[in-house]
């Protein structure tokens, strides 16, 4: 390797400064250029975070040992450390100060001939007056959903989202121009917007240009028959992906899930379908069963009809509990069954990547006292609160979209005070072991470990406990009470 060689970052890894750390994080790519670890995310010393980040495609490798700390101090010693980290087969680890740091394979890249590199956003300071490789939460998380109001076009009877007061945009525009300021400061690996319908907001082309300056490009999810002016606008804006949630192509049944005149709604949506081919826009779909539309032919009829157009991914969802509908919409397990098999049977007929989200397995909930142990061992880390943000129509900072607008978990109101801030705030009722005293939690001698390594899930516990016993355990817990509401 030549010291004048121009190497720079994995664009499919992010690199951002987090005041007493700073992260090193894969982004999810399913079609990624370069290879790259997927799920990898690390802790590491700014010193690093420096020189990673000033790979930026316009420095050679001379350039960055003059300008990082590390160039500075450590000189050749440094550029081995580079070439260790350079197109890596595997993970690199290396000590500083004692602590251990790891790197993930491919971190460094050749710049190929001709190619255009985007550069990062984020900020080149990376400076700490403290260190901290063990907090888990982040200063400022790395994902937010943020749902833009609570108004729509249809009224699906199966949404999980609460949607019971159907109100525009309640955030004043410059408060959301503010967070977007903040988040410039403190790039994010995803922005997804959420609603609620984006498209009946009207400022949705000034806030969507706004996050493209920050580099997040949501792909906006509707259920609107959308008119040929916002393809222009969303064509103007450079989008060449939307998501349309299309359930089935009978007329009958679209009325009774969407609650729509289904021969007008079709008809509209297939014409949104032509004009999208007209403008070259790729399509993602989501496909949600409920326990009307879960027949394999209106299945087999809907996915001939998409086969005609730019399909990117169609994803088939069983419908999922909702806190806030009636939950005789729910497919039964065994129409869910069938339809995964015919999925399973037919998706290489296709030009689009189809596919089908799991179910909860039931042995997690319902299994034997060693099956939920092994379960409940092996879950992932909640990661609501401690990477993840989710701001509600009205401005309030909550976990995920599973606890919504439950007061236990708000931490604040974006109309109040900044996102930064809010986010900082403790919520110790959570970790209160005498606020657990009705449940089988508040004598688990597991209890810091279970609510401060991986989480339980807050969603789970609201679903199958009710929002009024908050502090049971998590259902998949072995302790746990048989669940009130049958959610998976
Ligand atoms: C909550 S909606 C918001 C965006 C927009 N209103 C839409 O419907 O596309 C996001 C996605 O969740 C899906 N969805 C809503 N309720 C669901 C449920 N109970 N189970 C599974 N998916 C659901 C919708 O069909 C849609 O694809
Ligand atoms: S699924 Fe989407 S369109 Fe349907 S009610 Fe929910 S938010 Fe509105
Ligand atoms: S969820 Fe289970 S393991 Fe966790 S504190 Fe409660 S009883 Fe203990």
């Amino acid at each position: 390797m030549n010291k004048s060689d121009i190497l720079y970052l994995n664009p499919n890894y992010l690199i951002r400064h987090d005041e007493t750390r700073s992260l090193l994080w894969a982004r999810d790519d399913p079609r990624p250029v370069y290879a790259y670890t997927n799920n990898f995310h690390t802790f590491t010393h700014p010193y690093y975070a420096e020189l990673l980040a000033l790979f930026n495609g316009g420095n050679s490798i001379e350039n960055v040992l003059s300008q990082s700390h590390l160039g500075q101090v450590c000189g050749e010693k440094i550029q081995d450390f580079i070439e260790k980290i350079t197109e890596n087969k595997t993970f690199y680890g290396t000590e500083c100060n004692g602590t251990k740091f790891i790197f993930p394979k491919n971190l460094l890249v050749h710049k190929k001939e001709n190619e255009e590199i985007k550069s990062q956003n984020g900020s080149t300071d990376f400076s700490f007056q403290e260190l901290d490789f063990q907090t888990q939460k982040l200063n400022f998380p790395l994902y937010i959903t943020y749902m833009v109001n609570t108004v729509c076009y249809t009224d699906c009877i199966y949404c999980y989202a609460d949607c019971r007061e159907r109100k525009k945009r309640q955030i004043p525009l410059e408060r959301i121009m503010l967070l977007l300021d903040e988040i410039e400061r403190h790039p994010l690996l995803d922005f997804v917007i959420m609603g609620g319908e984006f498209f009946l907001e009207e400022h949705w082309e000034q806030i969507l240009a706004r996050l493209h300056t920050l580099g997040l490009f949501p792909t906006i999810s509707t259920k609107i028959p959308i008119s040929e002016s916002i393809i222009r606008k969303l064509r103007r804006l450079d989008v060449n992906k939307i998501q349309l949630s299309l359930d089935t192509l009978n007329p009958a049944l679209m009325s009774r899930l969407l609650k729509v005149n289904g021969e007008r709604y079709l008809h509209d949506m297939k014409r949104t379908f032509a004009l999208l081919k007209e403008y070259g826009m790729t399509i993602k779909i989501n496909t949600v069963i409920t326990r009307y539309n879960d027949s394999i032919d209106e299945l087999k009829h809907l996915l001939d009809f998409l086969s005609d157009y730019q399909i990117d991914s169609v994803s088939v969802i069983p419908a999922g509990y909702s806190l806030y509908k009636p939950l005789d919409y729910l497919p039964s397990k065994e129409s869910v069954r069938k339809i995964k098999e015919y999925v399973g049977n037919v998706k290489t007929n296709y030009n689009f990547v189809l596919s089908m989200t799991s179910e909860i397995p039931k042995e997690q909930i319902e299994g034997c006292s060693a099956q939920k142990q092994k379960f409940f061992n092996e879950r992932a880390l909640c990661t609501g609160n401690l990477w993840q943000a989710y701001i509600m129509p009205n401005g309030d900072v909550t976990f995920c979209e599973g606890t919504m607008s439950h007061p236990a978990f708000v931490s604040g109101n974006i109309c109040e005070k900044s996102f930064g801030e809010i986010w900082k705030t403790e919520m110790p009722h959570l970790l209160k072991r005498e606020n657990y005293k009705n449940s089988v939690c508040g004598s688990c001698k597991d209890f810091e470990d279970c609510h401060t390594q991986k989480g339980v899930c807050w969603k789970y516990i609201v679903q199958g406990y009710g929002e009024e016993n908050l502090y049971y355990p998590d259902p998949r817990c072995p302790k746990a009470p048989i669940v009130i509401n049958k959610y998976y």
